[in-house]
This record gives C-alpha cells, sequence and structure tokens, in this order.
C-alpha cells in the first residue's frame, strides 16, 4: 500500500516533465515550418529507424496571413482561432501525421499559442489561413469566439497597452507583448476555449506541448489551463498519461521574473545553455572548454529535470527573441556541429535539435534585416521537403537533423542514457574529453593546435568506430577507428584544422 501510494504520487507530480517518448528515444527535433505531410513521411522514413523521439511542430492553428512583409514565418504567432487549418496542413492532415508519427513511435509535439491572439493593428477582414472573420479592433474572434471581454485591455496600466518594463513582471503578463492582443487567462470562459483546443490535440494524439511566450501568462493561470486537460489517448500511450510541457521563459537573469516560477506546472526552455555554450565554443569572454567540467547546474542553470535544452531555437537563430550573437546556428556550421555533439552527449537537460529553413541572411548595421522571412514558398504555399540521394535536403531546407554528425550523436544519446558522467579530461584549454558510463566516450579539439592524447575512456575493448568522420555499417567503418586497449585506454588524435575536430565511439559503434 505504502509502495502503491509512493508510486503514485511519482506518477502523478512527475507526469508533466515526462516526455513519453518511446523508451530509448532522448530527443526532439523542432521541424520549423515543415507540412504535415513531410513530417508524416519524416517520421516514417527517417526520425524513427534513426532513434528520433518526437517532433516539435509549427503552430498548427489558423493565424493571420501577413501580406506586408511577404507571409513571414512569424505570422503563425498571431492566431485567429484554434481551427486546425495552416500553410502547414489541414486538420485531415494534421490527424494522418499525428497518427503515423505515432504508429512508428515518433511522438509530437504542438507550439501551443496561447498568449495572445493577433497585432492589435492588423485590418479586420478575412485574411486568415482558413478565412474566418477577425476584427482586432473590436477584438472580436468569432470563429473562437472571442470577444472584448476575453482580452486584458482593462488590466494593463501602461499607457499604451503594451509592455514597456520588463522589470515590471504586472507589466510583462498583463500588457501587449509586440502589440498582439493579450488574452484575459484569469476568466474562466477563455481558460476553456484553450483548454478546448489543447484536449482536441491530445484526443487526436499528441503528447505535449511548448507553450510560446509563457513568461507573458502568470504560472497560476497557465496551471488552471492545464488542470482542465485530458490524459493522453490510450491508443498510444499508458492510461493516465499527462501531456509533456514545456514553457517558453526567457530568462538570462537580471529580471523579476524566473524560470524557477514556473517549474510546477512543467519543464522550462533553458535559454542560458545556447548562449553559454556559443560563448564558450566561440573562445569569447575568455571563455574556454575546459570550464564546460561543471556544465550544467554548475553554470547557475536551473535543475536538470526541469530543462528543455537547445543550442539554437527558431527565434534565436535569427536574432530573435533571446539571440544574442553567441548563438551557434547553421551558419557556422563547425563550430554548430560541435555544440549540437557537446549538447547531445551531455547528460545535461532534455534535448531539442533544431530544423532550419535556408533564408537571405543580409547584414545592416549588424541586425539581420531579412530576419522575417517565412519559409520556402511558391506563391505562399509552403515548398515540400525534397531529399537528395545523398540524404541531405533540398527546395531550401536545412535539416539540420540529417546531417551526420548530427543524426550520430541523437544516437549516441539514446545509447548512453541513464549512463554517468565521467573520465572528464582536460588540457586546461580547449581540448576536453569525457564519457558516460562504459557506453560512450566523446573528445573534443577547439583549439589552434593539433591533439594527441592517450585517454582512460571506460569502454571495454575493442576497435570502435568514430561516429563523427564516418558511420559504421554492418562490420565496416567509414570513418576513423578508435582502439581501445584492454585497461579501456585509446589514443586519440585530432587536427585542429579538420572539418570536425571532434570523435565519438559508443557501444553501438563497437566492430
Ligand atoms: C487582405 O490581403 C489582400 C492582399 O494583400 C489585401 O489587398 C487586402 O487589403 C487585405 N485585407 C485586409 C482587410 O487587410
Ligand atoms: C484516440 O485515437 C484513436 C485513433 O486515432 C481514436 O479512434 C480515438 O477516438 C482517440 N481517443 C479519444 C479519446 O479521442
Ligand atoms: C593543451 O594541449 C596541448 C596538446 O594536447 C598541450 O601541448 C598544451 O600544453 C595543453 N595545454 C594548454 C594550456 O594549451
Ligand atoms: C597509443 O600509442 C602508443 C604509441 O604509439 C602505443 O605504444 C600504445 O600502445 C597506444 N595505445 C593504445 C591503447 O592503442
Amino acid at each position: 500500500m505504502k509502495l502503491f501510494l509512493l508510486l503514485s504520487a511519482v506518477g502523478f507530480c512527475w507526469a508533466q516533465y515526462t516526455p513519453h517518448t518511446k523508451p530509448g528515444r532522448t530527443s526532439l527535433v523542432h521541424l520549423f515550418e515543415w507540412h504535415w505531410a513531410d513530417i508524416a513521411l519524416e517520421c516514417e522514413q527517417y526520425l524513427a529507424p534513426n532513434g528520433f523521439g518526437g517532433v516539435q511542430i509549427s503552430p498548427p492553428n489558423e493565424n493571420v496571413v501577413i501580406n506586408n512583409p511577404s507571409r513571414p514565418w512569424w505570422e503563425r504567432y498571431q492566431p485567429v482561432s484554434y481551427k486546425l487549418c495552416t500553410r502547414s496542413g489541414n486538420e485531415d492532415e494534421f490527424k494522418d501525421m499525428v497518427t503515423r508519427c505515432n504508429n512508428v513511435g515518433v511522438r509530437i509535439y504542438v507550439d501551443a499559442v496561447i498568449n495572445h491572439m493577433s497585432g492589435s493593428g492588423v485590418g479586420a477582414g478575412t485574411n486568415s489561413t482558413c478565412r474566418s472573420y477577425f476584427n482586432p479592433g473590436s477584438r472580436d474572434f468569432p470563429a473562437v469566439p472571442y470577444s472584448g471581454w476575453d482580452f486584458n485591455d482593462g488590466k494593463c496600466k501602461t499607457g499604451t497597452g503594451e509592455i514597456e518594463n520588463y522589470n515590471d513582471p504586472y507589466q510583462v503578463r498583463d500588457c501587449r507583448l509586440v502589440s498582439l492582443l493579450d488574452l484575459a487567462l484569469e476568466k474562466d470562459y477563455v481558460r476553456s476555449k484553450i483548454a478546448e483546443y489543447l484536449n482536441h490535440l491530445i484526443d487526436t494524439g499528441v503528447a505535449g506541448f511548448r507553450i510560446d511566450a509563457s513568461k507573458h501568462m502568470w504560472p497560476g493561470d497557465m496551471k488552471a489551463v492545464l488542470d482542465k486537460l485530458h490524459n493522453l489517448n490510450t491508443s498510444w500511450f499508458p492510461e493516465g498519461s499527462k501531456a509533456f510541457i514545456y514553457q517558453e521563459v526567457i530568462d538570462l537573469g537580471g529580471e523579476p521574473i524566473k524560470s524557477s516560477e514556473y517549474f510546477g506546472n512543467g519543464r522550462v526552455t533553458e535559454f542560458k545553455y545556447g548562449v553559454k555554450l556559443g560563448t564558450v565554443l566561440r573562445k569569447w569572454s575568455g571563455e574556454k572548454m575546459a570550464y564546460l567540467k561543471n556544465w550544467g547546474e554548475g553554470w547557475g542553470f536551473m535543475p536538470s529535470d526541469k530543462a528543455l535544452v537547445f543550442v539554437d531555437n527558431h527565434d534565436n537563430q535569427r536574432g530573435h527573441g533571446a539571440g544574442g550573437a553567441s548563438i551557434l546556428t547553421f551558419w557556422d556550421s563547425r563550430l554548430y556541429k560541435m555544440g549540437v555533439g557537446f549538447m547531445l552527449a551531455h547528460p545535461y537537460g532534455f534535448t531539442r535539435v533544431m530544423s532550419s529553413f535556408h533564408w537571405p541572411r543580409h547584414f545592416e548595421n549588424g541586425k539581420d534585416v531579412n530576419d522575417w522571412i517565412g519559409p520556402p514558398n511558391d506563391g505562399g504555399v509552403i515548398k515540400r521537403v525534397t531529399i537528395n540521394p545523398d540524404t541531405t535536403c533540398g527546395n531550401g531546407w536545412v535539416c539540420e537533423h540529417r546531417w551526420r554528425q548530427i543524426r550520430n550523436m541523437v544516437a549516441f544519446r539514446n545509447v548512453v542514457d541513464g549512463e554517468a558522467f565521467t573520465n572528464w579530461w582536460d588540457n586546461g584549454s580547449n581540448q576536453v574529453a569525457f564519457g558516460r558510463g562504459n557506453k560512450g566516450f566523446i573528445v573534443f579539439n577547439n583549439d589552434d593546435w593539433p591533439l594527441s592524447v592517450t585517454l582512460q575512456t571506460g569502454l571495454p575493448a575493442g576497435t570502435y568506430c568514430d561516429v563523427i568522420s564516418g558511420d559504421k555499417s554492418g562490420g565496416n567503418c567509414a570513418g576513423i577507428k578508435i582502439y581501445v586497449s584492454s585497461d579501456s585506454k585509446a589514443n586519440f588524435s585530432i587536427s585542429n584544422s579538420a572539418e570536425d575536430p571532434f570523435i565519438a565511439i559508443h557501444a553501438e559503434s563497437k566492430l
């Protein structure tokens, strides 16, 4: 009885922190702006066979069609209704994606935009992805329906109705974020409409939510919404499973609103992670990889079991959100692969891999003036993701998750899941190495001179294939071979001019 109570208490309390990925699958990939039909195919053809746990999708609900500028990616952060009808597909296509991904054990996580509706200055009409009428001026969104009573205009105390001061938590929660009409989440009616939307998604089979702009909602209001949610669909999830929740809270320190206020609701995005890792790999501010020895809580990050971590996201890869120059992206591919490799090898946090589209980046006075550009499209219609003979993507899709180095590190993380952080080595500079129990070992050389060293790996004796420089297929290795002796030691040599100056070996890359 006592044990039962303990187990059910643990199950209940920890549920929303658990991603419900299939056992042995430990990462998400954000397929930013992909069409649902392409995500369904990607689940079946690539993500399941390569051990990806799930997909974060772009917001699936109806949004404003912005024509000036032409169809920016951020129009999807301006809801018009909760109809599943966007440039990524309609409700049938959405259901087909969720079903097919779940059937191959890949989970779907929805980017839930529930803090606000459209911008206040958008003209009334039916310029929305499903042609629903809306009138931001009169706060009328009949397709939900929401009316003037359902927004925070009366509650916000600034003259402009906008957030003017981030040091005032009331403004940040009750006023408009960049003109977006702020929903009155203290009202049970609003909470119920949002919960109805999220429950529709849960019933369809989604496993959880990224909650957009969580910092701009009171944690208690969010909890009231989350308390209304159904358990996950038992066609794919154990009875009693709660949706995985990760909240977008940008807390780099120095503001009154803290990530920790949101821990009761679920996990929280740890924005310090990418900012700091980028600073270290770029060797800015006197940082070096040797300092990564106590990476994680030791760097002032939130507790690992509350953290959702990433090297870059769709905002800060283009200077939005907590964008800083230090953020590593596919534009700096050499450092980026090292950064993602480090993240996936290190035990801290639940990891999300970014998968982007190309845009014509153009800097004026240090700012990318093309930071608004939306996904590859033909006259507004999102282009399909084509796959090249070498397994990379075409049509303007970057597909970082298909880069060998990143795909193989997703597998590395699965293999070392649950193993301790062990056998740290560094040269006091930017040459570092660490193991994960007796399952995996990784070595980096981010110094300006070669590395040549004998290290204790913790691995059983044998010949291992480095999964960064090549793939193991059958008994063959297309990359560097590493010999581990019976005392678990191995010699590593990494040129500082190598395209990928890191080596990773694990139990399943043993030849
Ligand atoms: C809807 O979009 C079209 C095409 O850009 C534009 O001409 C029209 O003015 C828009 N309507 C409103 C009400 O904004
Ligand atoms: C769960 O998913 C199945 C398969 O799509 C569906 O038939 C069923 O109605 C869903 N359950 C709920 C509670 O909606
Ligand atoms: C770093 O490593 C290299 C060779 O691995 C070594 O020569 C050097 O002394 C080490 N330490 C520093 C601080 O550079
Ligand atoms: C490492 O290299 C040294 C020198 O070549 C050699 O004596 C030693 O056996 C090697 N160790 C392993 C584990 O291969």
